[in-house]
């Protein structure tokens, strides 16, 4: 029963409205075919702030719900496929604006799965002692990625943070995560580089070197087979979450709530028709907030929480995948 209590909960979200009717500005789109497609109405873009600057305001916001003093928070992991910087790494800077002092910082990048990676890790430091309380605080600031010329992926994602507060507690907790190395096909970003290097004076550069050096004009942005990612999905969010359920030797039918990752409402179906769950026992905020990849688990967390639809014991799947490609599960009573 080696498992974990939420205990408090936060998030950051963009004042920055963006509809589907925007994209149709400047994009051969509409509406109606993003919605149908997707599920998604609007999201979120930040305007002001960083991403690390979301965090901060998510982890205040769960540091406040928890009633925690930052000087209790023994780690901090953020997620993250948006850093501000290559270093510090955001949850160092997270630290130092929420005064966390006696915090040990670590980023992790699982890209979507991040959350999923984030409270498996933070679960196992609870249970070797070393960690009492951790923050778990999730930002991304995916407007920075698009290609808004490209009408098959700009429109699906949103920026905001989520954050919770977690101590071990004496509950049933499994999870199950894992990795399919992909080829970069799928899905993938490249770090933007610039390099400044004077190749006259390296006399054994020649300037072909520059393809290394520097990131091509086409390639500074995400880049996405749909379909392929789509696929893979339905397939990664089923066995997961079959698994961890396995694990726990409880039946699907018995789960109280289910929070998966939101990319697109249509995989989720699909995945919770598999492992036949009733859509009334999924909670999803894709509408209104599109694919905040790690963010949008905890985010719907906050939600609910302060809506009082956190209950104690209530039987939880969380369950997600991400470019990697990457998926993960976790089943936890709360
Ligand atoms: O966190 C992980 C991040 N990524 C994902 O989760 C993405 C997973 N994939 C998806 O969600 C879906 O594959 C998309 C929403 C990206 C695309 O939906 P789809 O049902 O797979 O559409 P499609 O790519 O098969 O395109 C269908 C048609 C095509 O036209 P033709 O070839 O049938 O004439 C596209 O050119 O829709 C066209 N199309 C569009 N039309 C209007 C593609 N994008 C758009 C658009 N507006 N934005």
């Amino acid at each position: 029963m080696n498992g974990i209590k939420i205990i408090g909960t936060g998030r950051c979200v963009p004042s920055k409205v963006v509809t589907n009717d925007d994209f149709a500005t400047f994009l051969d789109t509409s509406d109606e075919w993003i919605y149908t497609r997707t599920g998604i109405k609007q999201r979120r873009y930040s305007t002001d702030m960083m991403n690390y600057e979301m965090a901060v305001e998510a982890a205040k916001n769960a540091l406040e719900n928890s009633g925690t003093d930052p000087l209790e928070i023994d780690l901090i992991i953020l997620t993250t496929c948006t850093p501000d910087f290559f270093y510090p790494s955001d949850s160092c800077l997270v630290q130092h604006y929420i005064g966390a002092a006696n915090a040990a910082c670590i980023d992790i990048n699982t890209a979507c799965t991040g959350f999923i990676s984030a409270v498996d890790m933070a679960r196992r430091y609870l249970w070797t002692g070393d960690c009492k309380k951790i923050l778990i605080v999730s930002s991304e600031f995916l407007t920075r990625q698009q290609d808004f010329t490209d009408r098959t992926s700009c429109f699906l994602f949103g920026d905001g943070a989520g954050a919770v507060i977690v101590e071990a507690a004496d509950k049933p907790f499994y999870s199950c995560l894992g990795a399919k190395g992909d080829p970069l096909e799928a899905l993938y970003c490249r770090v933007n580089y610039e390099s400044n290097m004077p190749l006259e004076g390296f006399k054994d550069y020649d300037k072909s070197i520059r393809h290394i050096l520097d990131t091509p004009e086409k390639n500074k942005y995400l880049k996405m087979d749909g379909k392929a990612v789509y696929r893979f999905a339905v397939d990664a969010m089923t066995d997961s979450f079959a698994k961890v359920i396995a694990k726990a030797g409880v039946n699907s039918r018995d789960i109280d709530l289910v929070i998966p990752h939101q990319a697109n409402q249509r995989i989720i179906s699909s995945a919770m028709k598999n492992m036949d769950v009733d859509e009334s026992r999924v909670c999803c905020n894709l509408a209104d907030h599109g694919n905040t990849s790690s963010a949008c688990i905890p985010t719907i967390l906050d939600e609910l929480n302060r809506a009082g639809k956190l209950k104690e014991g209530m039987k939880t799947v969380l369950v997600g995948f991400g470019a990697g490609l990457t998926y993960g599960s976790v089943y936890m009573e709360l």
